[in-house]
């Protein structure tokens, strides 16, 4: 059985703390909970069966890194993730909307990822595969052996590429599904695909130039080798023993118990809808059923308004691994905008790089900056880290509308500087352009 997950919950947390500043406690109970999935794959059949994932609730005030740890996370994982947005089952127009699609889209995210692995595992072979056939193509299939290895060379160092070729190719239509991040591979042919798993396919003889021939082929080569029926059935499995649903917001869905309206209903509506999936059910797909027993749910909220105890009871006690996430200090500001591998500054300066203007940054100024956050966030309204992107927004305005008027130049950004473009508007009342 397939558990790619094998990091330890140390090294979770490492890879997670190169994104993310403090919350120690979030990252170190969604790393515990990743690796007991790959402790529980370790076990005894009968017992694995028994051993449910220890869901996760997290709740944070607003800009306080929930979402990106779930970010981070989707993309450290080699797991089918998917993150959704509780408030989408409840907009107007689509009350009623089937939470089952969840896992649904979430199977799909796992055959293409099957199907990109299983793609670049069989990549030499289907090149070469690929070689073979275009060179019976072009030298006929009773050439010499001299002139097979010399056409084998010109096609290798692109000389022919773009002569013409009569080749046979399947003759399918096109339907096409969009493999992202694999440009290699262009796209998949469901088409293809599903008749190759059907039935044999018909071939048709077609003119096109090489270069184009090698890209069709490759593609069929690649299709030749791969077992959609495995990828499928890999996929259900991945999703049933490795899947996660990151349900974001969903302290939208809840309404505060004394003042239940009739606007809640459809609130809890949701939230009941939600519980068989969290609880363990069989949900109905084009690839088969698939049971949701084993999926680990990271549930987020910032519980402003509402608490987590007006969630259903019985979807709380679903939830059983609550973590705080807490609010950002000053200086975690200054490490937000300094120590992350992509942090806010570096994206700034990178950006105007492009342009020939050259920023740097002193550490008062880099300080000032967090003060001026946090002041913010205390006069307008608390948005957590959010609010570093409209004090830089507002700090480099200027220096981003005359970029091309200062190329070559090196401009210092200074505790004086950040004085001169933000505290003056920070103390007045033109605070409309601190509110997002
Ligand atoms: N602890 C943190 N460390 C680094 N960046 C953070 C942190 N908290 C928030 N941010 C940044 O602030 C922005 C909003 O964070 P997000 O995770 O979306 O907030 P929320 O808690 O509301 O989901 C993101 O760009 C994120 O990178
Ligand atoms: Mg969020």
């Amino acid at each position: 059985m397939l558990c790619p997950f094998d990091l330890t919950p140390s090294q979770i947390v490492t890879e997670l703390d190169r994104y993310i500043v403090g919350q120690h406690e979030a990252k170190k109970a969604v790393a515990i909970a990743l690796r007991n999935r790959w402790r529980r794959m370790q076990i005894q059949a009968s017992l694995r069966e028994e051993v449910l994932p220890k869901n996760i609730l997290m709740v944070g005030t607003t800009g306080v890194g929930k979402t990106e740890i779930a970010r981070r996370l989707a993309r450290l994982v080699k797991a089918p993730f998917i993150k959704v947005e509780a408030t989408k089952f409840t907009e107007i127009g689509y009350v009623g909307r089937d939470v089952e699609q969840i896992i649904r889209d979430l199977v799909e995210i796992a055959i293409k990822m099957m199907t990109q692995q299983a793609k670049e595992s069989v990549m030499n072979m289907a090149q070469e595969q690929t070689d073979a056939r275009l060179l019976d193509a072009l030298t006929g299939v009773g050439a010499s052996l001299e002139t097979r290895m010399r056409f084998k060379l010109k096609l290798q160092n692109g000389e022919l590429d773009n002569s013409i070729i009569d080749i046979k190719v399947n003759d399918t239509p096109v339907q096409t599904m969009d493999v992202p991040g694999m440009p290699q591979m262009g796209m998949i042919n469901l088409g293809d695909m599903f008749s190759q798993a059907f039935g044999k396919e018909k071939q048709v003889l077609k003119k096109m130039p090489i270069s184009e021939a090698r890209r069709i082929i490759l593609q069929e080569e690649s299709e030749k080798l791969i077992d959609l029926g495995k990828i499928i059935a890999d996929a259900i499995d991945a999703v049933e023993q490795n899947g996660i649903v990151f349900i974001d917001e969903i302290d939208k869905i809840c309404a505060a118990r004394e003042n239940s309206r009739s606007s809640s209903v459809s609130q809890e509506g949701v939230q009941r809808d939600l519980l068989p999936l969290i609880e363990g059910t069989s949900v109905s797909t084009k690839y088969g059923q698939v049971l949701t027993d084993h999926i680990l749910f990271i549930a987020s909220g910032a519980f402003q308004i509402v608490s987590p105890s007006d969630l259903l009871p019985e979807l709380q006690g679903r939830l059983p691994v609550r973590v705080d996430l807490k609010s950002l200090t000053r200086d975690d500001f200054v490490k937000i905008l300094t120590e992350p591998e992509s942090n806010l500054i570096r994206q700034s300066t990178a950006l105007l790089e492009t342009e020939g203007v050259t920023l740097t940054f002193q550490t008062d100024a880099i300080e000032l900056l967090a003060d001026i956050a946090v002041e913010m966030n205390g006069k307008v309204e608390n948005i957590g880290a959010r609010r570093l992107y409209t004090v830089m927004e507002n700090l480099l305005e200027d220096i981003n509308f005359e970029a091309d008027a200062k190329r070559g130049e090196t401009i210092d950004i200074t505790a004086e500087f950040v004085e001169s473009k933000l505290a003056n508007l920070a103390k007045s009342h033109d605070l409309h352009r601190f509110i997002l």
